[in-house]
């Protein structure tokens, strides 16, 4: 499966191509290979040792990450996973860096788009994005090389079907399907006429919606100016039109009850916990009675110390910090905050798309509800 190409979609030699999908392989034996093993190593070798040296089974996250740090195993895994993200983003990011002028070129603003795309070069980049590379990816999504740089857009749009070994589709969208599509069958009465993404990044959650529902006029905000170039020039060239404008999700510009859902997708595991529940916040105040707020993740997290050792990788190895505050709150205890009620709260334990195959299995308990796994939504309808 190949990706769609587009306008600024970053073009690779023979060469690149072939380093990237070993990149992309390497993630994947990664992820869908030796990081499962771990599991097997600690419930068939540590954990038995830990129990006849002990009398009990580790009381902690910390004492599973001791046990399996004993491991060559593990050690060796870790190293791996670490080194495949950091080769991704060098591989990607020579190919992009060697076509940048042509880039930017490519996705300047073009007269009559059918989209639309504003800027604010004076808004303030908050410290949470200014220090953390997040995904390990340098520079981050906010970083600016050059006058009207599309760096890290083309970056990540490349990067991520890499990372993700097309698992996103061909249009690293199938998050952003699976989220529309929720709404559109399971909360049938809602007929938006106005849609919101916040943090929307390339717009790969955001397009969808618009096919979904071609009535609505469809906005995404994002901090991130190189992406705001880049997802308003890839929407372009596809020809969907979204109003694409930078700003903080926490505090924009946008009118009272303006809006019949807004939802964000991949992006509260990037916040520290007072953004998310400014976003909260800011997204109640956006949405008009009766409106829909969305995002991904909120299931419950099963709380046993390996599983929450094993479920920490990313905020420890793949520099996803405030991973870590994500899941020790309760999402719909921080819209209830944001002022929604809490009898308007549920939860879609849906799978969505496999993003991570392996990474993230979510399990069906006897009841019927759905625990753990980077999946389902949570929902809440303004009064
Ligand atoms: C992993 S990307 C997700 C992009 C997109 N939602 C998707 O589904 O592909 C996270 C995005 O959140 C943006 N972001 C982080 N904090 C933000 C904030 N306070 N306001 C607006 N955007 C923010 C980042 O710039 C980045 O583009």
């Amino acid at each position: 499966m190949f990706q769609t190409q587009h306008d600024v979609l970053p073009q690779e030699t023979h060469d690149e191509f072939a380093r990237a999908e070993f990149c992309g392989t390497l993630r994947k034996f990664f992820t869908e290979t030796l990081w499962p093993g771990a599991t097997d190593v600690y419930k068939g070798k540590q954990l038995p040792a830990f129990v006849r040296r002990n009398g009990r089974e580790p009381a902690n996250r910390q004492e599973v990450k001791d046990l399996m740090e004993e491991t060559f195993y593990f050690r060796a895994s870790n190293l791996m996973g670490r080194c495949a993200q950091e080769l991704l983003w060098d591989t990607v990011g020579e190919t992009v860096e060697r076509q940048l002028p042509e880039l930017i070129e490519k996705a300047k603003p073009k007269a009559n788009p059918v989209g639309s795309l504003k800027l604010n070069p004076d808004l303030p980049i908050p410290r949470y994005i200014q220090s953390v590379d997040i995904h390990v990816m340098p520079g981050n999504f906010h970083t600016e090389l050059g006058e009207d740089d599309v760096y890290a857009g083309a970056l990540y749009d490349r990067g991520v079907y890499y990372f993700a070994f097309g698992g996103m589709g061909p249009e690293n969208d199938k998050l952003g399907v699976a989220m529309a599509d929720y709404v559109k069958t399971h909360v049938a009465d809602l007929k938006p006429k106005r849609i919101l993404d916040m943090g929307s990044g390339m717009g790969f959650s955001t397009l969808p919606w618009k096919t979904l529902y071609p009535d609505a006029e469809v906005h995404g905000v994002d901090i991130a100016a190189p992406m705001m170039r880049y997802a308003h020039a890839r929407a372009e060239s596809f020809g969907v039109p979204i109003h694409f404008s930078q700003q903080d999700a926490c505090h924009t510009d946008l009118p009272d009850g303006h809006f019949d859902v807004v939802f964000s997708c991949l992006v509260t595991h990037e916040m520290p916990v007072h953004v998310i529940k400014a976003m909260f916040k800011e997204s109640y105040r956006l949405l008009a009675p009766g409106g829909l707020l969305m995002c991904d993740g909120g299931g419950k997290r099963t709380q046993s110390p390996d599983k929450e050792f094993f479920t920490s990788w990313f905020a420890n190895n793949n520099n996803e910090p405030f991973t870590a505050g994500l899941n020790k709150i309760s999402l719909a205890d921080a819209i209830v905050e944001a002022g929604f009620d809490s009898e308007s709260i549920f939860y879609s334990g849906q799978q969505a798309a496999v993003y991570l195959k392996g990474m993230w299995k979510s399990e069906k308990k006897a009841d019927g509800k759905v625990e753990g796994g980077y999946s389902g939504y949570l929902m809440a309808r303004k009064p």
